[in-house]
């Protein structure tokens, strides 16, 4: 039905550019609920949100609320945030604690934390000849059709046919086991909170932005400069003169923009990329030195240099999830509607890394997302005004011709050019993807 109202689909993505309206039209934004969102693996949270029996913590997959919850044999369930009853929705809070069962604030219906319907007050009187059964699956909640744990993240698809996560994953999972390994421990666990932001604009214009090497050193360039003067400061007084979380902020504008180019994308199979290139040197003060003995320790040498090499500085996996894993955070998208998104922005601590390694991720996080800071700031006001531009009859394409044709591309895998890292071919990957989803 709702493909009737959509203009012909495959006359909208073109390898190098894509109609306006992919971003504003709003019957295209439900069939990409339908046939992306809704059916791929969506990242739900990680595992340590949930810690204890019953520990629950609701998100968005698509246009479905649903709950994560521990269940009592440590199992992780992820459930429609909804009452087989009349629809009243199961919790209603962000976050807590359902206690040993689900109980519905609307007529006391209790569930397990698998989903499964435990009791209906006064069952016997009041069902007695109607078609209620007590064992139909209606009346229990819905759980996702499949759930998936890798290393303590853990995902979610609303199908029960498609590709294992790892499956889907592919080459993208070296986002969670590059995070998961530079832990002595080999496990992270999540900073209970996160930075939730709502962009005016469409959810794909935050997953190009993630991996468009071609803006920090525009668009971030007067908070590059403010963040080199200040690093510089915090040098001249701090013996160990390093300041490391500003200097990955002041290279927005140390690193100029040919610079860039210096880096490289790998373009995935199913829309995800990889951004090479790590703008925080290797360190030599001493929090890093005690960092990288524990690491020694844990691992031997050769495995250590092993961890430390991997030149990973941004990981997306399409379309809901975008990885900055040496750094420990990930930002998970939530689209709310065609011209409204939601991002949760989630850090980690490194099991068994000294205080100090966590306490410089910390400070990352906020220089760059937190409500005070401008890198954000910058972000949203580009997503804003993006999102406006493409609502209007200025123009009715968008372009990603940058260094088209150079790519190399082997075995589905499209590699940007040696000094072509501005290329565009992220934006392709993630197009191209996209159309072959939206055929159904
Ligand atoms: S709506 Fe949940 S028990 Fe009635
Ligand atoms: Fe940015």
């Amino acid at each position: 039905m709702l493909r009737e109202h959509i203009p012909d689909l495959s006359k909208m993505v073109e390898p190098d550019r894509v109609r306006r309206e992919v971003y504003t039209d709003p019957d295209i934004f439900q069939l990409e609920m339908q046939n992306i969102h809704e059916k791929v693996w969506i990242y739900c949270g990680h595992e340590s949100q949930v810690p204890k029996t019953g520990d629950y913590y609701t998100m968005q997959i698509g246009r479905q609320p649903m709950v994560m919850v521990r269940g009592a044999d440590g199992n992780i369930h992820v459930l429609y945030n909804r009452c087989p009853h009349r629809g009243n929705m199961m919790v209603g809070d962000r976050h807590g604690n359902t206690g040993e069962f689900f109980r519905c604030s609307y007529h006391a219906w209790t569930f397990r934390h698998s989903g499964q319907l435990r009791s209906i007050p006064m069952i016997e009187s009041g069902y007695a000849g109607t078609r209620v059964n007590k064992e139909s699956p209606e009346l229990s909640m819905k759980p996702a059709a499949r759930v998936e744990n890798y290393r303590g993240f853990v995902f979610a698809s609303l199908a029960k046919d498609g590709p294992s996560l790892k499956e889907f994953l592919g080459k993208s999972i070296v986002a969670f086991d590059d995070m998961c390994d530079r832990a002595p421990e080999g496990e992270v666990e999540v900073v209970p909170n996160c930075f939730r932001v709502v962009q005016h604009s469409n959810w794909k214009l935050f997953m190009e932005n993630q991996i468009d090497a071609l803006h920090p050193s525009v668009t971030h360039q007067s908070t590059g400069r403010a963040a080199h003067e200040v690093e510089k400061q915090i040098a001249k007084k701090a013996k160990s003169g390093e300041a490391l979380s500003y200097h990955m902020l002041s290279a927005f504008a140390t690193v100029t923009i040919d610079k860039w180019d210096n880096f490289q994308t790998i373009n995935y199979p199913y829309g995800h990329c990889v951004l090479t290139g790590y703008m925080g040197l290797r360190p030599q003060d001493p929090d890093t030195k005690a960092y990288d003995k524990i690491m020694i320790k844990a691992y031997g040498q050769k495995r250590f240099e092993e961890i430390v090499a991997v030149n990973i500085h941004h990981v997306l996996v399409y379309p809901g999830l975008s990885v900055q894993s040496p750094l420990q955070q990930l930002r998970a998208v939530r689209p709310l509607g065609v011209d409204r998104t939601l991002t949760e922005i989630w850090h980690f601590r490194l099991k068994g890394a000294p205080e100090p390694i966590y306490r410089r991720s910390l400070a990352y996080y906020n220089l760059v997302n937190s409500p005070a800071t401008l890198i954000n700031a910058d972000d949203l006001e580009n997503f804003w005004k993006c999102h406006q531009g493409l609502s209007s009859d200025g123009g009715d394409w968008v372009s990603f011709a940058r260094h088209h044709g150079h790519d190399i591309e082997k075995d589905g895998v499209v590699e940007s050019a040696p000094n072509m890292g501005t290329s565009e071919a992220p934006m392709r990957n993630q197009m191209k993807a996209w159309a072959q989803y939206m055929k159904g």
